[in-house]
């Protein structure tokens, strides 16, 4: 490729393309708000139904308004008879988040606001989006196995209801609250590639669901949202905390990247990484099961010792899931079980004050060429 006449900032890396009230991030301190709310702080006392008010409304909510959303939420829960036929008529899917990508991308033709743009419709939407992803992704997971699908237990919470529909009994309280806290921690993060992708379809005023499809279709790479099951499959080929080095070892003299590590914008820990260790370790000593923390330590010992390279928060959420008993071809459906929160947000927001998303590139192929007739060539 020639070389860049003008600065090309290559993957966007560093360039700030618009302002947002949403969630913020220092890269420099390892510090993550959502609407100015430490993420740890909210890890200790929220819920995820209220950092999703939180999310949307750009406030905490009162005891009422917070009612309302979780009310909202679990009486939406409920996917179209349609939906449940089309999910069981698919064919096997290589990868679920092929099915989810087709399923939510279904559920406007049978939304009867998908084509209106007004905030209002598009709040609504939002919510019904937000109540469905969960269902959609415990019941992949049910058909998947050849079993029925669970429908949801209105006086569960999102994060209870989730484990109840994808196991069918009603989880430990313990369970619950580790799943609830993960689902806050991944619910934002403010123009990751996703959410980006997602704002990028809004900007054209497209409706939505269109811009909720995009942001899963992107969520589904390796690089980005796929992260987690590559890293729990790695620690599964690991297999015993002995082989932890050497595999770390043989990876990064193959100059391969170790999933779970690294981040565009964090250069010290991600902070979500701090509440998903104790939280994968807290699970671990409490259901007998630590060996997946210890492998997940001597892997990150290893990364920072060698490369100086941090855990991000897909590193830790893999052996939580794991031991949360949540099958591993799931975990990136489940990060947008949570992520389409801060997706909805960010559209919601771009509705709001768009602008045309509409980048430039520098044209680096040939020029001049004629035209030469077929039989010419
Ligand atoms: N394992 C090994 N080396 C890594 C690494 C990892 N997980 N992440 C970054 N590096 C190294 C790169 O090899 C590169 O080294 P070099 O300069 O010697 O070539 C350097 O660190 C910069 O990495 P780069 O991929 O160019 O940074 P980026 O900002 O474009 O990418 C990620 C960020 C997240 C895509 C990248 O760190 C990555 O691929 N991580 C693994 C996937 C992952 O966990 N994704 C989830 C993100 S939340």
């Amino acid at each position: 490729m020639a070389e860049a006449k003008a600065e090309v900032k290559v993957g966007l890396q560093g360039v700030i393309i618009a302002q947002s009230d949403i969630c913020s991030i220092d890269g420099e301190h390892g510090k993550l708000t959502y609407r100015g709310y430490d993420i740890h702080d909210l890890a200790v006392h929220s819920t995820f139904e209220e950092a999703v008010y939180l999310l949307w409304h750009g406030r905490m909510p009162g005891r009422k308004e917070l009612d309302t959303l979780q009310e909202e939420l679990s009486e939406n829960r409920q996917l179209a008879g349609e939906i449940l036929a089309l999910l069981r008529e698919l064919p096997p899917a290589q990868h679920p988040m092929e099915t989810l990508r087709t399923l939510i991308s279904a559920l406007s033709l049978y939304d009867p606001e998908a084509e209106d743009m007004s905030p209002e419709a598009n709040r609504r939407k939002a919510m019904r989006l937000t109540a469905q992803m969960g269902t959609l992704v415990a019941a992949f997971a049910r058909v998947r196995n050849g079993e029925e699908p669970i429908a949801p237990d209105p006086t569960l919470n999102h994060a209870a209801n989730f484990l109840y529909m994808l196991k069918g009994e009603t989880p430990h309280p313990g369970d619950a609250r580790s799943f609830d806290v993960a689902l806050i921690l991944h619910a934002d993060h403010s123009f990751n590639a996703s959410t980006f992708a997602a704002r990028v379809t809004a900007s054209t005023l497209s409706d939505l669901h269109s811009a909720i499809t995009s942001a899963i279709g992107t969520l589904k790479g390796p690089l980005h949202g796929g992260a987690n099951e590559q890293v729990m499959r790695m620690l599964l080929e690991i297999g015993t905390l002995d082989r932890a080095e050497p595999f770390v070892r043989n990876l990064l003299e193959q100059k391969a990247k170790v999933m779970g590590f690294g981040h565009r914008v964090y250069h010290t820990e991600d902070p979500r990484a701090t509440v998903l260790r104790k939280m994968s370790e807290d699970l671990g000593r409490r259901t007998g099961n630590l060996k997946w923390f210890e492998i997940s330590r001597a892997v990150e010992n290893m990364m920072i010792r060698e490369k100086k390279i941090n855990a991000n928060v897909d590193f830790y959420s893999a052996s939580a899931y794991y031991v949360l008993g949540i099958p591993v071809e799931l975990y990136t459906p489940v990060f947008a079980v949570s992520r389409i929160a801060g997706w909805t947000a960010h559209v919601l927001e771009q509705y709001a004050n768009n602008k045309l998303i509409r980048p430039l590139a520098e044209y680096t192929g040939p020029v001049n060429q004629r035209y030469v007739a077929i039989d010419n060539r």
